[in-house]
Parts: structure tokens; sequence; C-alpha cells
């Protein structure tokens, strides 16, 4: 089988990383998270006061950020592990404001494709499919019932020990949803030659094996 790019977007918390983190071990591929390069870029952003409107800061401090990923696929920012503070409500909460900022966009984008510029790549966001590799072999869209959604965020953040209630969980993946789907650069979109695979009742070795399955006749 030829080496590919996959590229997996769909809304918050559809197991979207999940499905690419396994997919990309599965394949002896490499996993990116999209996502996480954004909430770095957001925790920056909320570090050093730095407001989306201000767009002469936006610009030098995306010029000061270095975004990594170390082999267990932790992120760095700046050579400091911020895996866990990431995923914290307060960048969740902030992260799509940012993300719709278009030069905080094109920064990513083309680091993104830089990292994938060769094949054998999984890597998971919301315009990875229609954006960043628009000529990827494989595209999912990922779905899922909003109440499922919530659910597994919520126990993923217990898990963790990150605090949340489900009411703050939901809440907020409606925000980013609605922020990450109408904003004007590169809106979350199925791309037209995606694959659907609607989650709600599919356990996570069933999406597997569909996504090794199309992996295979894409390869
Ligand atoms: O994937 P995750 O939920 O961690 O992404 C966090 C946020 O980053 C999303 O809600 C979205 O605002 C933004 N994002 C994006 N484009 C991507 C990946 C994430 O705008 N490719």
């Amino acid at each position: 089988m030829n080496k590919i790019t996959i590229a997996i977007d769909g809304y918050s918390s559809c197991g979207k990383s999940t499905l690419a983190k396994a997919l990309a071990q599965r394949l002896g591929y490499t996993y990116i998270d999209s996502g996480a390069m954004y909430r770095a870029v957001t925790l920056y952003f909320l570090r050093h006061g730095i407001a989306v409107e201000d767009a002469q800061r936006v610009k030098s401090a995306l010029g000061e950020i270095q975004i990594r990923f170390d082999l267990a696929n932790r992120t760095l920012l700046n050579g400091e592990l911020v895996e866990s503070e990431i995923r914290e409500m307060r960048v969740s909460n902030y992260v799509s404001e940012v993300a719709a900022v278009p030069e905080v966009r094109r920064a990513m984008v083309a680091q993104q494709q830089e990292m994938g510029s060769e094949k054998g790549i999984v890597m998971d966001g919301r315009d990875i499919g229609t954006v960043v590799f628009p000529r990827a072999e494989l595209k999912i869209f990922l779905t899922a019932a909003a109440q499922i959604r919530t659910k597994r965020r919520y126990d993923e953040l217990q898990a963790k020990g990150v605090p949340a209630t489900l009411e703050d969980i939901a809440q907020n993946l409606q925000h980013r949803d609605h922020i990450d789907s109408t904003r004007e650069d590169s809106p979350l979109r199925k791309a037209a030659d995606a694959v659907v695979i609607d989650n709600t009742s599919l356990d996570r070795d069933a999406q597997l094996q569909q996504a090794i399955a199309l992996a295979r006749q894409a390869g």
C-alpha cells in the first residue's frame, strides 16, 4: 500500500484525535493534532494578555511562537511542555476566537503543510481536507450526536483531572462549533470528496476498522 495523506475533520469532541491517533499507529504514520497548535497559540495570547483585535501584537506574537510535538505527540510551546494546560477550559473558551483570526490561520496552515509535506501522515482538525491538504487521498468527516460528544469530552477531562461540568462543556462545544463553522476564513465544512463517518453508535474499534478499510482503498 502506498503512503498517503489522511485528513480527518469534524465538529468539536467527535473523537477525531482518538481515531486519528489509532489510525496513525496502525498504519505506522505520523499523527498531527492541528487543534493543539491553535490551543498553544491561544495559551500564549492568554499568558501575554494579547487581544485578538490587536493586529500589531498578534502579528508580532506569531513571530515569537514556536510549536513542536515530542515523540509522545505532546505539545511544546517554545520548548515548554503545555499538553495539559492547553486542554483547560480557559483555553477552550477562547481558542475559537483566536483560530478565526486570518493571520493566525495563515501561520498555522503554513506549518501544518510543512509538517505534512511527506506522505504518511494523519492530521485532524477543522479545515484539513478543505484548506491544508485539499489533495489528500483520504478525507474523513466525523460526526456524532451533541449529547454523546459532551459526555465523551466530560469523561476525557475527568480522566485527565481537568475540572469542568457537563453544562460548561455543552456550552463550550456549542460556542466553538458555531464560531468554527461561521467564521469567514476557512470555516469548518465537509470537503466535497470526504467520507462521512457518524460514530454516535460506533465503538472505537468499529470506526478504526472502517478508516483502515478506506485507507487501503485510497492507498
Ligand atoms: O481539535 P480541538 O478541539 O482541540 O481544536 C480546538 C479549536 O481549534 C477548535 O475549536 C477550532 O476553533 C480550532 N481549530 C481550527 N482549525 C483546525 C483545528 C482546530 O480552527 N484545523
